[in-house]
């Protein structure tokens, strides 16, 4: 053993970590997290956050990493801290982005497989996983109207966006997985300017180039012109250009607009096109008998991204791009058939060691938290719950109707709700003078952006199950509150 005496080591023969210390610890941990996540964390009466400037934040936390540990009683405080000067997103006033909310069962889940700590990509070291998870994906195929197909949890809706786009180039040019970008002409992809700037990234990403995204015009609900994206399809051939993927999206990031998919899903059949549906928002109407219509033929696409992390409150992350290929396709694309991993000759089917078909090598398990919830309120009870979330949008945007000082963009046909608020002084651009009053009063939280030549609005999305009109009233008197003086 060389040298080891020169080290100041603790006994060998022992482990260096305390288990009855250490599970001690956790559940003091657990009992903080629930008081104060859980509990004050989902109450009204308590804030959404705590604003601090950064510089006295960082010095109330007190960052810095030293030489040596701290005790028990100080690490629990240090927990007390981060749970309360973290943002508050199971709260029912939380409404700035398109995750938030808590469901107890996914949130079970979520525990379990941190702390079982496996890696989804081999059968010998995620046997139930690895089941779970191709159960998981086969269930929202079906849900899509595909029988048969495959699929992958990945880390993100702009992930799984990549990956379409990374299987439909393959799909057309498999030497590039080979050779690289080295020899291929000038691809190009059609999206809307509504659709998620994950498709700029990923073009960017893949090395096909933003400049080769090409906009197809939106109608005035912010849903994709079939019609000019055959026109577009068309001038970008003539340009020496060769179009591959057309990316549609299913409830578009601020408007919440459906592209209508049938359509658009005969121009790529015309064209022979893969067509990608970023349904990473909307994805979960599915579940909906009532609003499913709104995806209408989405069973005609080559490949689906959706982010159950959204609405269905499975938690962050868990993301899933499902294909209509039978081909393995994923498996083609992406394989590097590492032989320490994947030795074809193990005493199992090898089929189950589905790493490969990732670009990721450890790959985190996130189908367990949609599992256990799914489990828990079946098919049924998740269908509820959006069909709630249209029922609250709507609730909110005739009580905005009828209000003074409330402007509606437009109707919204998914559960963002796009208003301007305009005070009784008309103050210029108050938007985000309230969107700073309600951070630092901590009462509630709200995205607001602006969109081409209009001027900052509200998006407000209404999806939490937790949500009840009472709330949406206060989200209303609480604009006014904050911009009245305006
Ligand atoms: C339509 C759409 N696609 C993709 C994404 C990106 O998903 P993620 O944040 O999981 O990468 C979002 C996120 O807001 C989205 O709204």
């Amino acid at each position: 053993m060389g040298n080891v005496g020169q080290t100041d080591l603790h006994d060998l023969n022992e482990p260096i970590i305390n288990h009855s210390e250490g599970q001690l610890f956790l559940s003091e941990a657990f009992k903080i997290i629930v008081e104060e996540v859980l509990c004050k964390g989902t109450d009204v009466n308590e804030k959404v956050c705590q604003w601090k400037e950064p510089e006295e934040l960082a010095a109330l936390l007190d960052l810095e990493l030293r030489e040596t540990g701290e005790p028990q009683h100080q690490l629990l405080q240090r927990i007390k801290d981060v749970a309360k000067y973290s943002i508050k997103t199971s709260h029912p006033r939380f409404f700035n982005q398109q995750f938030g909310g808590v469901d107890y069962h996914s949130l079970a889940g979520r525990f379990l497989s941190e702390t079982l700590n496996t890696n989804l990509f081999t059968y010998e070291v995620a046997p139930v996983f690895i089941l779970m998870e191709s159960e998981v994906l086969r269930g929202l195929r079906l849900l899509v109207g595909w029988t048969h197909g495959d699929g992958l949890f990945c880390p993100g809706g702009s992930t799984s966006n990549m990956y379409a786009m990374n299987l439909a180039r393959y799909q057309l040019f498999p030497e590039v997985k080979s050779q690289g970008l080295w020899g291929l002409p000038r691809l190009a992809i059609f999206t809307s300017p509504e659709s998620h700037y994950s498709v700029k990234k990923g073009a960017a990403f893949l090395g096909i180039g933003t400049d080769n995204v090409i906009l197809v015009k939106v109608d005035d609900g912010g849903r994709m012109i079939p019609e000019d994206l055959d026109e577009k399809i068309k001038q970008a051939k003539s340009q020496g250009a060769v179009p591959f993927l057309v990316s549609c999206t299913s409830g578009t990031t601020v408007q919440g607009a459906f592209d209508p998919l049938d359509h658009i899903a005969d121009v790529c059949e015309k064209h022979k096109l893969w067509m990608h549906v970023d349904a990473a928002w909307g994805g979960s109407v599915l579940f909906s008998k009532q609003h499913r219509h709104l995806m209408k033929g989405v069973d005609r696409a080559n490949s689906v991204a959706w982010n159950p992390h959204k609405m269905l409150v499975a938690g962050l992350q868990c993301s899933v791009l499902l294909l209509r290929d039978t081909t393995n396709l994923l498996k083609q694309c992406h394989s590097a058939n590492a032989t320490y991993l994947f030795q074809q000759d193990k005493f199992y089917d090898v089929n189950l060691d589905v790493g490969d078909k990732s670009v990721q090598c450890s790959r985190k398990v996130d189908c367990l938290k949609l599992w256990l919830m799914w489990k828990a309120v079946g098919s049924s009870g998740l269908a509820e719950r959006v069909d709630k979330a249209f029922v609250n949008v709507r609730y909110l945007t005739e009580k905005m109707k009828k209000r003074e000082g409330f402007q509606i963009l437009r109707e919204p046909e998914f559960v963002n709700l796009c208003f301007w608020y305009i005070p009784p002084m008309n103050c210029l651009d108050h938007t985000p003078v309230i969107k700073e009053r309600m951070m630092k009063q901590g009462s509630m939280m709200v995205g607001y952006q602006p969109l081409g030549n209009k001027v900052n609005f509200f998006r407000v999305v209404v999806f939490s199950p937790l949500l009840s009109t009472k709330d949406l009233d206060f989200f209303l008197n609480e604009i006014e509150r904050l911009g009245n003086d305006m």
